[in-house]
């Protein structure tokens, strides 16, 4: 298995194909396409093989409720989404080598070549089942074609799946006075036949490959989920639908059926290689099929399940194919203290940014990494969007460079320069190098932030060099000591060029713009004479400007304005907090022991509509510990996640389990709780005082 490979021969890098029913937002961006960018930026850099594939995810009934939305048909919806998309991709150096399409035929050939083979082999298994049907429109309503009274609430526009308004997870046939969305007419059941894959067929195998494989090398938040699932036991899952927009299902019996969106979606990243490779005079077969390959898919949490369990399984039982090495999944953006929501118009559209501000492409990538939701969920607010472009790139990175160009430019004719370098600056040298080692390690471990971090160090080096040489007074007195320092300076320039590329590509190019010099790669970067005494140097203008307050003004006034309706109410109330407790003692204080826990396991109590019981690392132990907190989260979403537990608290035994301790959650001023936890993964059993 590739699993283990620790230097593979070329990599396949693919970022979760967007549904093409409405554009991106920058929850996307630095979810599944900031990180997978910087990652093969990075790997090109170094002179690896890879291939960077994406395209929209143009089936399922999202695009079709769309095309019910907007009065139009499902074709001119992936085609107006996909090219949005497509174009705000391109407008933020997304690079990837193809973004195809699951329309194009070589996807719906390579989707029922899968099916086919699992067909003749026996590996799918038939099932028919009773499914609500349209008389009118003559066709089987998908569960959010289906509306009624939930039976939980009352509530009447309550969809086959869920009710929006409570919560509570659906079967169309609990609804209550149910009514087709196409026609409006009452459905009816009718019998339907479906493809099943039996998913239970690969338990055993998939807890190999993940829980003996992977407990080292994936996301705590990756793995946890992963576990969860395969803990509650895999079911068969229905991998065709009764519809007309999708890929086709291929054999007798399938008429009026297409696959499942989520069988043949993730098949596109191997469709987009083959176009890829067709097209560039390339064979798609190593990258999927040689153990040689790594295979990395970046996603956002939701799709953790069909990317580390059910596609899995497709590559095994289809047999000739290479399972994921790791898939590195992240958390998610809120903004302005919001989750970021497409329905409510709470977001920044990532083509609607670049419209805007074409200027501020890369310093929106910098951002967005430094605040990338890694490890837990992130938040992006515009002030500190401001404050990160001001005092970072503008005041460090951009003024390094601007600095040692302007000096030179104006006291040299091209590059000055340099006598023996002291033992001082050895020392700098040495110090630079090992912030490309640590760019490049941190990159390689998905930890983009931390990369990001070590590459500021540089910039920060190079700033620190010229403050402490000062070479705007030295050229007064001994001009060619202040050349000197220059040439230093301009060195560090390109080693900060060839680092920062995979994080700000266009500012990576114009500094070797100013340098004069093509662009070097990691590969380049020994020693320390990346620029040649004489050569010309060019004058560019100033890398990075700071945000006009206004601009923050305005972009937080059109996030409130652009709401719809509906949903502009709470933004302004503020909920009343509770007032304080009476005083206490730090004695009193001092007996609490709380620790930090990591979350090992969570599941529903049976029976108990509040409740979830956790299994705990306390560091110590692992224990149970119940929560009322059923309302606020899933547990799958909380399964290694990091948290305060009250350790010593006396056991009580609560619907008949015991519950050793308290985890402590921040409860706001509606009433509804929130997870505390360090800003970064401590050890468990960590005290908090
Ligand atoms: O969640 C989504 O947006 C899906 N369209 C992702 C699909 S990823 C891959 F499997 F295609
Ligand atoms: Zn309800």
């Amino acid at each position: 298995m590739s699993q283990g490979n620790s230097s593979p021969k070329r990599y396949t890098v693919t970022s979760a194909l967007p549904y093409a029913n409405g554009p991106s937002h920058i929850g996307h961006l630095a979810g599944a396409y900031l990180p997978a960018d910087i990652y093969v930026r990075y790997l090109r850099s170094r002179g690896e093989d890879v291939v960077y594939v994406c395209g929209s995810d143009e089936h399922g009934t999202s695009i079709n409720i769309k095309a019910v939305a907007e009065g139009t048909t499902p074709q001119a919806v992936v085609d107006k989404y996909h090219a949005i998309i497509r174009d705000a991709f391109a407008a933020f150096n997304i690079s990837f080598d193809i973004f195809s399409r699951t329309s194009h035929q070589v996807h719906h050939d390579t989707a029922q070549e899968f099916f086919n083979k699992f067909h003749a082999e026996g590996k799918f298994i038939e099932k028919t089942s009773e499914q609500l049907y349209d008389e009118e429109k003559n066709m089987f309503l998908a569960d959010r074609f289906v509306v009624g009274t939930c039976p939980n609430c009352g509530y009447e526009e309550a969809y086959g799946n869920q009710c929006e308004n409570c919560g509570k997870d659906l079967s169309p046939t609990e609804l209550i006075n149910p009514r087709s969305k196409v026609s409006g007419s009452t459905p009816v059941m009718k019998a339907t036949t479906h493809w099943y894959l039996p998913l239970n067929d690969y338990q055993e195998w998939l807890e190999d490959y993940i829980l003996k494989g992977h407990e080292k090398d994936w996301k705590v938040n990756v793995f946890g989920q992963c576990k969860s699932w395969l803990q509650d036991g895999l079911q068969p899952r229905a991998i065709t639908r009764d519809m007309e927009w999708g890929v086709k299902v291929p054999v007798e019996g399938g008429e009026g059926k297409v696959l499942y969106v989520w069988f043949d979606a993730p098949i596109g990243y191997i469709s987009a290689t083959k176009e890829w490779a067709e097209a560039n005079g390339k064979d798609w077969k190593p990258y999927w099929q040689d153990e040689d390959t790594a295979l990395i898919h970046f996603i956002g949490k939701d799709n953790i399940v069909f990317h580390c369990i059910i596609f899995p399984a497709i590559l095994k039982g289809h047999g000739d194919f290479i399972i994921p090495q790791n898939v590195p999944a992240n958390e998610f953006l809120n903004l302005e203290g919001r989750k970021i929501s497409t329905s409510k118009n709470w977001a920044i559209w990532m083509h609607e940014f670049a419209e805007r501000y074409p200027e501020q492409i890369d310093a929106l990538r910098y951002v967005l990494t430094a605040i990338m939701p890694e490890t837990k969920d992130a938040e992006f607010t515009w002030s500190e969007y401001k404050s990160r472009v001001d005092n970072e790139l503008v005041a460090t990175f951009a003024n390094f460079v601007n600095r040692v160009k302007v000096l030179s430019l104006k006291n040299f004719e091209g590059v000055p320069a340099r006598a023996e370098l002291s033992a001082e600056e050895q020392a700098i040298v040495q110090e630079v190098h090992a912030g490309v080692a640590e760019v490049g390690d941190a990159i390689q471990a998905y930890r983009f932030r931390e990369a990001l971090n070590a590459v500021m160090k540089v910039a920060r080096l190079g700033d620190k060099y010229l403050s402490d040489r000062e070479p705007w007074h030295l050229v007064k007195q001994d001009k060619a000591a202040a050349g000197h320092v220059l040439n230093f300076g301009l060195n560090i320039a390109a080693v900060l060029a060839t680092v920062s590329e995979p994080f700000m590509p266009d500012t990576s190019l114009k500094i070797f713009q100013m340098l004069g010099i093509d662009p070097l790669k990691w590969t380049d970067l020994e020693g320390f004479d990346f620029v040649a005494a004489g050569q010309p140097l060019e004058n560019i203008p100033h890398l990075f400007k700071k945000i006009d307050p206004k601009m923050v003004e305005q972009e937080i006034e059109r996030l409130h304005a652009s709401q719809t309706a509906a949903e502009e109410a709470p933004a302004e109330e503020v909920a009343e907090v509770p007032p304080f407790k009476e005083e206490t003692s730090f004695d009193d204080f001092q007996q609490m022991d709380i620790r930090v826990g990591t979350i090992l396991e969570a599941s529903r109590v049976p029976k108990a509509d509040r409740l979830l019981q956790f299994q705990v690392d306390t560091g110590h132990d692992q224990r149970t510990i119940v929560s009322g907190v059923a309302k606020f989260f899933e547990p799958e979403e909380l399964v290694g996640k990091q948290v305060l537990v009250l350790a010593n608290l006396k056991p009580r035994k609560i619907r008949g389990v015991v519950s050793q301790g308290m985890i402590l959650f921040a409860e706001d001023g509606e009433g509804n709780l929130h997870l505390v936890n360090p800003e970064y993964i401590v050890q468990a059993g960590s005290s908090v005082n």
